[in-house]
């Protein structure tokens, strides 16, 4: 019924009035020294009607950089920046956490506009291209290995964003462990190629994203933490074969930190079915994605498969979703060439639905 979608939830500390979420969604429009803009805050305050709003992959630190006009969340007025986004989405009603993206070594450094080392478990470079400056495809920069002696003051720049996003209003972060970024760079076996504790055996590639994960809950308390994750997806290089091996053991070990919610991509996997997977591993709430529609989205509530549910594509044309949704109405199709450029053009201008 499509009613559940309109019932409140906790995802630990944070209060939804309804369990639509929006769904993360880079849209490559920061200003200047990767801040948000005016217009980020329209777009987000557009939005607001969502249970929750899951911002665009933010970089915690420059290094975390790799596409082109993303935010980020490690200066004094980027900080600024998100409280304008954060006050604005509060006026209305909503709720917001930001999701922390370290792209690792997903990076086209012309994207960058600064020098700075690119990083990833092992010196593999991923295989694929993404768009540059130009939004022409380029190929990724030649990681270095992160050095065994870095990674505690790596986890700190987590444990340090997560708190510059609770000053800037934030109800909370999620972290992006999917997608094939930092984190699931260090789950997986095929761009981590490390022969020392954090690399090799699951334990050993589970153990940075719970380090990462245990200090941000010790920064901001755990009821403000989400992850999300992708098992099975091969997206920018990661082996996609047998995901219960490394998401089973993973999931496990984050349960014992007590996390707000698991956010996860469900890529309808033949071998196992994931939200099933998940919900014997995980306890707490899990918000469930991919090409969900209004009635599959409520579906999954009523059968207890997933505590909410989250929209992407849908959200982008359709900034009065949940209205939408509630009402019947038809929903309006995403201008695909304006993701990732065109200022207001396919961002802040699909119109409300007028009946
Ligand atoms: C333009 C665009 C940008 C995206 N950026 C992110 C991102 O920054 N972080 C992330 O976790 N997922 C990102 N995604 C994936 C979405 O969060 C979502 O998983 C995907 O669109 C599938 O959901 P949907 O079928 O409701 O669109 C992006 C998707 C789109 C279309």
């Amino acid at each position: 019924m499509l009613s559940s979608l309109f019932t409140p939830i906790a995802l630990g500390e944070i209060a939804l009035a309804n369990r639509i979420v929006m769904a993360p969604m880079t849209r490559d429009r920061a200003g200047p020294g990767d801040v948000p803009t005016d217009l980020m805050v329209e777009y987000y305050a557009q939005r607001a009607s969502a249970g929750l709003i899951v911002t665009e992959g933010v970089q915690p630190s420059e290094v975390g950089k790799g596409y082109w006009r993303t935010p980020g969340i490690h200066s004094e007025q980027q900080i600024a920046g998100w409280r304008q986004v954060a006050d604005a989405v509060h006026a209305k009603g909503g709720r917001i956490v930001m999701q922390l993206m370290h792209c690792g070594r997903v990076v086209v450094s012309a994207n960058r506009g600064f020098a700075a080392d690119v990083i990833a478990p092992s010196a593999v470079p991923c295989p694929v291209q993404v768009p540059g400056p130009d939004g022409v495809p380029a190929d990724c920069a030649l990681p270095r290995a992160i050095l065994a002696e870095e990674i505690p003051a790596l986890v700190a720049e987590y444990a340090q964003a997560a708190r510059n996003a609770i000053a800037a209003g934030m109800d909370g972060v999620e972290l992006h462990c999917a997608s094939g970024y930092l984190i699931n760079q260090f789950l997986n076996p095929a761009s981590n190629r490390r022969e020392d504790d954090y690399g090799g055996s699951v334990e050993n590639r589970i153990r940075f994203p719970i380090m990462v994960l245990q200090a941000m809950a010790n920064a901001i308390g755990a009821g403000r933490v989400g992850f999300r994750i992708s098992p099975g997806n091969p997206y920018n290089g990661m082996d996609p074969s047998d995901p219960a091996a490394t998401f089973g053991p993973f999931v496990q070990a984050v349960d014992a930190l007590g996390l707000a919610y698991l956010h996860v991509v469900d890529m309808g996997l033949s071998e196992f079915d994931t939200l099933d997977l998940l919900h014997a591993s995980f306890s707490g709430p899990i918000v469930a994605n991919n090409n969900l529609k209004g009635d599959s989205a409520a579906a999954l509530l009523d059968a207890g498969r997933a505590e909410a549910v989250s929209f992407g594509r849908a959200f982008i044309a359709n900034p009065d979703l949940v209205e939408r949704i509630a009402a019947g109405a038809p929903l309006a199709k995403p201008d695909y060439t304006s993701l990732y450029t065109g200022e207001d053009r396919g961002y802040t201008d699909y119109p409300r639905f007028a009946g």
